[in-house]
C-alpha cells in the first residue's frame, strides 16, 4: 500500500491505533487573527472547522483546536460498538472515469484524493459519551463542538427503531455537552429497494430529523452526499429545512475503487464502494454547496450551510465563505496539512495597512447564481465583523 505523504493519520495503521495514539502536533507562536463569524446564533472566532471523521477522539480535537480551527466536529457515533473495516482503510487514489484508481505511488506533489473505507467505526457509547465531554472541556471561547450521530438498525427492525436509535444517540450527545448535533443521513438506506443514501429517502430524513429536533433542545444541521441532480437537491432542502438549523454538505463522491490492476482495492463484502474525498471533489462539491447557497437566497428557507468536500488549498475556503457558506469544513486537508487552518487565515486577515479585508481569491469555481447569493450574507457578516474590537481580534488566538 502507498504511504499517504505526510498525514497525521497513520494508513498503515488499524483505526484502534490511530484512536490510541493522537498526532503531535506542530506548535504555532501565533495564530493569525480571523474576522471570525457567527453560527447558531454565537460569535465563532473562525469560520474555519474540521468534518467529522478525522479527529478520533478528543485527544485529536483539542489539538486541531489550538491550530486555528474553531467549528470541530466528533465523529459519527452510534448506539452500540462499531470496529473499523480491516486495513486497508484509506488509500491514495486518482478519479477515472470508470472508477477511483488506487494508486502505487503517490504524486509528486499536489493534495491527495482519498477512498476512505473505514465502516463508520464507532466506541461503545460509555466510551464516546465521557470522550465528547472531554472534547467539549478542551475548547475555548469562540469555539464549537458539533458531535455526528448516526442510527442503527436492530435485525428485523422497522423505521421507528432506525429513527429512535437517531434520537437516543442525539440526547446522549447533547448531556455530554455537544453544542450541535449534526445527523449523518449519507449512511446507506437500509429500507431502499435500490441502494440509495438516507438523505436520498426524504421522508424518513424529515422523520429522523424532526424526531431529532424535537427530543433534544440543540441546533442540529443535517450531511448529507451528492445529489443526483440540481432538482433533488432543491427538492429535499427544501422539504427538511422546517425540520433542520442547516445542511452539511457535500459528505464525498460514492465511487468504486480499484486497484491498478483493476481488482478491488478494498477486500471484503461491500468495499467495492467507498467514498471518495480530498482534492479532485471539489469541482463537483463546490458546485452542489453552490446551488444550496442559490436556494437558500432565492427560497423561503434560511439555514446555516456548513461547506464540505475537496477544500484543500486556502483559496478554496475562501472561495466557498466568499460565496456565502457559514463555515468551511476539512477533513483530508486537516490530515495532510494541520496548519491549514492558519494558512486560510492568513489569507482572510485584514492587511495593517489597508485595515480591510485582503481581496479573496477566486479558483474559478463560482457560478453566477450562486455569486448572486453572496451579498446577502457579506453585509451581515461585515456588519458582525466591524463591532468587534480590533484590539481583541488581534491577541485572542495567539498560542505560545
Ligand atoms: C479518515 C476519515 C474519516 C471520516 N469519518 C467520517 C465520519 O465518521 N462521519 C462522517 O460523517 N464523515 C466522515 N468522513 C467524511 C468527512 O467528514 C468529509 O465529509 C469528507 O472527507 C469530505 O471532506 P474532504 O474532501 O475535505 O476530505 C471521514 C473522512 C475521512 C478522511
Amino acid at each position: 500500500m502507498v504511504a499517504i505523504p505526510q498525514t497525521v493519520y497513520r494508513a498503515d495503521r488499524s483505526y484502534a491505533w490511530n484512536y490510541g495514539h493522537a498526532p503531535h502536533l506542530p506548535r504555532v507562536r501565533r495564530i493569525p487573527p480571523s474576522p471570525g463569524g457567527r453560527l447558531f446564533d454565537r460569535d465563532i472566532n473562525s469560520r474555519l472547522g474540521v468534518a467529522a471523521g478525522p479527529l478520533l477522539n478528543a485527544k485529536w480535537i483539542a489539538g486541531y483546536a489550538r491550530l486555528g480551527y474553531d467549528v470541530l466536529t466528533y465523529p459519527t457515533v452510534t448506539s452500540t460498538f462499531r470496529p473499523a473495516y480491516p486495513l486497508p482503510n484509506i488509500r491514495l487514489v486518482e478519479s477515472r472515469e470508470q472508477a477511483a484508481v488506487a494508486l502505487r505511488r503517490p504524486h509528486a506533489k499536489g493534495a491527495p484524493t482519498l477512498a476512505v473505507s473505514l465502516g463508520l467505526p464507532s466506541m461503545e457509547p460509555d466510551v464516546w459519551r465521557k470522550d465528547v465531554r472531554r472534547a467539549k472541556d478542551a475548547l475555548t471561547t469562540g469555539q464549537l463542538l458539533i458531535v455526528s450521530v448516526a442510527g442503527s438498525l436492530p435485525p428485523g427492525g422497522d423505521p421507528e427503531a432506525l429513527i429512535a436509535d437517531y434520537a437516543r444517540c442525539a440526547g446522549w450527545v447533547v448531556e455530554a455537552g455537544a453544542d450541535a448535533i449534526e445527523v449523518h443521513l449519507a449512511v446507506p438506506d437500509p429500507f431502499a429497494e435500490h441502494a440509495q443514501m438516507i438523505f436520498e429517502n426524504v421522508p424518513l430524513s424529515a422523520q429522523i430529523l424532526y424526531r431529532v429536533r424535537t427530543s433534544i433542545g440543540r441546533p442540529i444541521v443535517a450531511k448529507m452526499g451528492m445529489f443526483r441532480s440540481p432538482r433533488l437537491l432543491h427538492e429535499t432542502a427544501t422539504k427538511l429545512a422546517p425540520w433542520t438549523s442547516g445542511f452539511v454538505l457535500v459528505h464525498g463522491v460514492v465511487r468504486r475503487v480499484v486497484d491498478e490492476d483493476g481488482k478491488a482495492a478494498f477486500e471484503g463484502a461491500g468495499r467495492d464502494l467507498a467514498e471518495v474525498v480530498g482534492a479532485d471533489t471539489f469541482a463537483v462539491a463546490a458546485r452542489q454547496i453552490e446551488e444550496m447557497l442559490a436556494w437558500r437566497k432565492a427560497g423561503a428557507w434560511d439555514r446555516v450551510i456548513l461547506g464540505v468536500g475537496g477544500i484543500t488549498a486556502p483559496a478554496r475556503a475562501i472561495h466557498l465563505l466568499h460565496e456565502g457558506a457559514d463555515v468551511a469544513l476539512v477533513a483530508t486537508a486537516a490530515l495532510v496539512d494541520p496548519l491549514f487552518a492558519t494558512r486560510v487565515r492568513a489569507l482572510e486577515a485584514p492587511r495593517p495597512s489597508e485595515g480591510g479585508s485582503a481581496p479573496l481569491p477566486t479558483n474559478g469555481a463560482s457560478s453566477a447564481r450562486a455569486r448572486s447569493a453572496s451579498p446577502r450574507s457579506e453585509p451581515r457578516r461585515q456588519s458582525r465583523r466591524s463591532k468587534r474590537p480590533a484590539s481583541r481580534r488581534r491577541t485572542k488566538h495567539a498560542v505560545r
